[in-house]
């Protein structure tokens, strides 16, 4: 990815004003959570959300946790229960992701979601996290601001020394309280389900729920977040590194070329990985086997591979 001047913005209304500005024009800005800087983009542009995995070098696209201002800004983008209000209410904004059901009209990109028809909100309770996301008025997706593979980061120069030059912004508010990642709790089945431990201590939430919560299955890929893809697959057949469809299939293109769908005519592999799950969705609608032409492995390439490859794989 093109190298870009990176803007240290400190937490004043002018700095806060820019960092929202550069969200809003769909680039990169690193933020100050209590748990660890996070690395944003408006969850509603798939473009924008590709770029964290390209700025990330992440080989892999994992759901994302969108940041809302308030719970009453979370229930625009997601279904809201009793267990939600209640938790919700004692501990937002603070360091606990909620995962629920998707809402109609919801308006977030699938990159975030990886595909899934849950995502994972929380209410930050850093307050230069909460004026950017007030300003701004609008999700934000941010996994940790660190290069794939190397430790989260708790102060602005660990942002700029892991990702310096390939992002737009880094607005610098000191060092993070908590340092450890949020609690995430799913809430999307029947029981309030402990997905991550984090920040917030498992038998603080339970005293609030007045009930234990039910321990992740690690061999469930349901609930297993590092396999939370493989249970997304399209139900008709897919067949990779196809240059052509054959008869009966419905063909997914990659660069100039006739297609049913073109996860980038450009080429452009950002582009590519913002349309992929959509596209994936939108032809399986039509219920007829799925050819796909090939991606370059590399850069964003990497992690587009991966995810076919699960939607191809053979399945019970
Ligand atoms: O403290 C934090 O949560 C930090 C700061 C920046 O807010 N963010 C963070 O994001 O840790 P990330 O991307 O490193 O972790 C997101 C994790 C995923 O790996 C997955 O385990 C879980 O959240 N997750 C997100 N959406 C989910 C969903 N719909 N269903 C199940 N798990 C989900
Ligand atoms: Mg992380």
């Amino acid at each position: 990815m093109p190298q870009q001047s990176t803007e240290i913005l400190a937490a004043t209304a002018g700095g806060i004003a820019r960092a929202a500005q550069l969200l809003q024009e769909g680039r990169l800005v690193s933020f100050p959570t209590e748990t660890v800087y996070g690395l944003g983009a408006d969850a509603r542009q798939g473009g924008a959300v590709a770029a964290i995995y390209e700025a990330k070098g992440r080989p892999s696209f994992n759901p994302l946790i969108a940041h809302v201002h308030s719970a009453e800004a979370a229930r625009r983008y997601v279904e809201w229960n009793d267990v939600a209000e209640q938790l919700a209410a004692a501990f937002w904004p603070g360091p606990l992701t909620l995962v629920l059901p998707l809402r109609e009209g919801h308006g977030i990109s699938p990159l975030v979601t990886a595909g899934l028809n849950t995502l994972g909100v929380r209410v930050p309770a850093h307050p230069a996290a909460q004026a950017l996301l007030q300003e701004l008025d609008g999700p934000v997706a941010a996994p940790s601001a660190n290069p794939s593979g190397r430790i989260s980061p708790t102060t602005a120069a660990h942002v700029k020394a892991g990702l310096g030059g390939r992002i737009a912004a880094i607005l610098d508010d000191g060092a993070c309280g908590v340092g450890l990642e949020s609690t995430i709790i799913g809430l999307a089945g029947p029981d309030a389900m402990l997905l991550r431990p984090g920040g917030l201590a498992a038998e603080v939430i339970e005293a609030v729920l007045g009930r234990k919560l039910v321990q992740r299955d690690v061999h469930d890929p349901l609930t297993a977040p590092g396999q939370l893809l493989s249970h997304y697959a399209p139900g008709a057949p897919v067949r990779l590194n196809a240059d052509a469809p054959g008869e009966g299939e419905l063909y997914l293109g990659f660069g100039p070329g006739s297609c049913d769908l073109n996860l980038s005519e450009s080429g452009e592999l950002a582009e590519a990985a913002a349309n992929l799950f959509g596209h994936l969705h939108q032809l399986d609608a039509l219920g007829k086997p799925i050819a796909v032409a090939p991606v370059p492995a590399h850069g964003l390439g990497e992690a587009i591979n991966d995810r076919l490859r699960r939607a191809a794989a053979p399945r019970d």
